[in-house]
């Protein structure tokens, strides 16, 4: 590990290291020269500016950046060891100092060939155990081979978990829907508002229903209040405890609490310790997912992670994508004060995506001390936010196009739409006429001159003005294939590890979320009970009171 990277010593800080200085006056030094000047200036830098990783396209020229910006980040990068602290990644060295782990889901996909040790043990042989296990599992439900209790074929399949244990297998389904088995119904349960599980089983038939219970710890409130009540409500139709067996299986890393909680350790998924929540939808919390597309789409879409985890272990930095991508984000995080990055997607099929990202990204890097445990004195993680495209551009693009706000943007995009749309296929050159249109517009803008030459009264000028300069990542694919799929997800854990590294934060804790489940689970007796509870805030006591009392308690 990097003498950055590595606890115990205390590195120079990012913000004195002349890299850092160089970056700063460069900056002041572009100002505000303009996408427009860039571009006339170098007639190559369309193509100069542009990478391809695996199937994606990789455009970058619409950055507010030179080939001066790009060395002097990847200068940064490389004084800061970034190279390095990946290597002792994919070494499987306990990068995850805070909660002394290796951080290894790249051994998910790795060929059953590959070495790739923990603790003096290779693990990736049990990874291809497990795989195998859900392949054949995914198949006797796909068959019909696997019945209920009563004998029934399983025609839907609940997974019940949350955060990486949700996010990641829903995100999925919905992208490769159309590679799923569409005679089976799939449905995602996290949230303890009894609501979601209301709505998630209200019209389905017991007898025909599975769920998959997924958690990392097995002990998450949310899913295990979920699952508890998933098995009451098919107790209370099938009447026989022994019908749990036949409708509910695991994917867990702790066998123990699987067992406590009824489900039979042979219907038990295993995953291991170096898998964060938020790195781990390619693991068997992935069933689901198999389940729905088949194990030969599945593993298509591991070596999709596979082809950008060799990408960035390899390629040198000039053609490193996620690096490239994770440096464009310091650049603009911490030298021009963006504090968000949009993620928008031209395919209704990666509707959730950006959600996904949101977790993997804002959980991995919203932390403010350093692997030291020193205050940062730097920006961190961005706010992740966005939604499929043209539904954006007719809601909050206004401001990505004339407000006061710098929001870099990755505008994602496919030449083909899928086979199965028929006559609708005619819709995708509109969509991707869309997807062109705003990455031109929000880098070029439209000049004054060129507003008033349209005739423009002079009162509407200003309006109708566009100062361009926005800047955006264009990624265009052939087609949203598994393959795709795992590639653009290795590309972001990629850049999100770059970041984490620079910043010289634990990337792969998540402290963050612990306080609020602490003081949840001793604010709840006071909700049912009126439980006195010690140390409850003026503000809190009160609304406590008033919920009790709008509940008529
Ligand atoms: O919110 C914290 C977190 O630990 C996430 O990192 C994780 O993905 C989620 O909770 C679910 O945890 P588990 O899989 O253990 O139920």
């Amino acid at each position: 590990m990097s003498e950055t990277h590595a606890q115990g010593h205390t590195p120079t800080r990012l913000d004195q290291r002349p890299e850092w200085h160089a970056l700063g006056k460069h900056r002041d030094q572009l100002a505000d020269t303009h996408l427009r000047e860039l571009f006339t200036a170098d007639p190559e830098r369309a193509s100069r500016y542009t990478l391809q990783v695996g199937d994606l396209h990789i455009d970058y020229s619409k950055h507010l950046v030179t080939d001066e910006t790009l060395e002097l980040l990847r200068e940064l990068a490389s004084a800061i060891g970034v190279a390095e602290l990946r290597d002792a990644m994919f070494r499987g060295e306990k990068i995850n100092t805070t909660e002394d782990r290796a951080v290894l889901h790249i051994a998910l996909r790795a060929p059953l060939s590959s070495v790739i040790e923990v603790d003096g043990h290779n693990v990736v042989p049990g990874v291809h155990h497990v795989l195998t296990r859900m392949g054949v599992f995914a198949d006797r439900i796909r068959s019909g081979e696997w019945t209920g209790h009563t004998g029934k074929r399983i025609r839907n399949v609940v997974n019940i978990g949350i955060g990486g244990s949700d996010l990641g297998p829903a995100m999925a389904y919905e992208v490769l829907r159309p590679y799923s088995a569409r005679d089976l119904q799939f449905r995602f349960v996290s949230n303890v508002d009894g609501a979601d599980l209301h709505e998630a089983v209200r019209d389905l038939d017991p007898a025909e229903t599975l769920f998959i219970v997924a958690s990392k710890t097995f002990t998450t409130i949310e899913t295990i209040t979920n699952a508890t009540s998933a098995r009451d409500w098919l107790l209370a139709a099938l009447g026989d405890d022994a019908a749990v067996a036949k409708h509910f299986v695991a994917v867990s890393t702790n066998a123990e609490k699987v067992a406590e909680f009824g489900i039979d350790v042979d219907n038990m998924f295993e995953f291991w310790d170096w898998v964060g929540g938020r790195y781990s939808y390619d693991s068997a919390i992935g069933l689901s997912l198999m389940v729905a597309i088949g194990e030969e789409h599945f593993r298509e879409m591991l070596a999709g992670f596979h082809l950008v985890d060799e990408h960035f272990r390899c390629a040198p930095a000039e053609e490193n994508v996620p690096l490239l991508l994770g440096l464009l984000g310091i650049w603009y995080g911490n030298f021009h004060d963006a504090q968000s990055h949009a993620v928008l997607p031209y395919s209704h099929y990666l509707a959730r995506f950006t959600a996904y990202l949101q977790q993997l990204d804002m959980e991995s890097n919203g932390k403010s001390v350093d692997r030291q445990g020193n205050p940062v004195s730097w920006q961190t993680g961005p706010v992740v936010w966005g939604t499929p495209g043209t539904n954006g551009q007719h809601a909050y693009y206004q401001l990505l196009h004339q407000g006061t706000k710098l929001i870099p943007a990755d505008f994602i995009g496919f030449a083909k739409p899928i086979d199965e749309l028929g006559e609708l296929a005619g819709h995708h050159d509109l969509l991707m006429a869309n997807f062109f249109a705003q990455t031109q517009a929000l880098a070029f803008g439209k000049t004054p001159e060129e507003v008033a030459a349209e005739g423009v009264p002079a009162e509407l000028v200003p309006h109708k003005t566009f100062r361009g300069n926005r800047p955006t990542t264009t990624i265009l694919a052939s087609e949203l294939s598994p393959s795709v799929l795992g590639q653009l997800v290795a590309l972001y854990e990629h850049k999100v590890f770059v970041q984490g590294a620079v910043w010289n934060i634990d990337s792969f804790d998540q402290w963050g979320v612990e306080l609020g489940k602490v003081l949840a689970k001793r604010i709840e007796p006071a909700l049912t009970e009126g439980a006195e509870v010690p140390g409850l805030d003026a503000s809190t006591k009160a609304l406590v009171r008033r919920y009790r009392e709008l509940r008529g308690r």
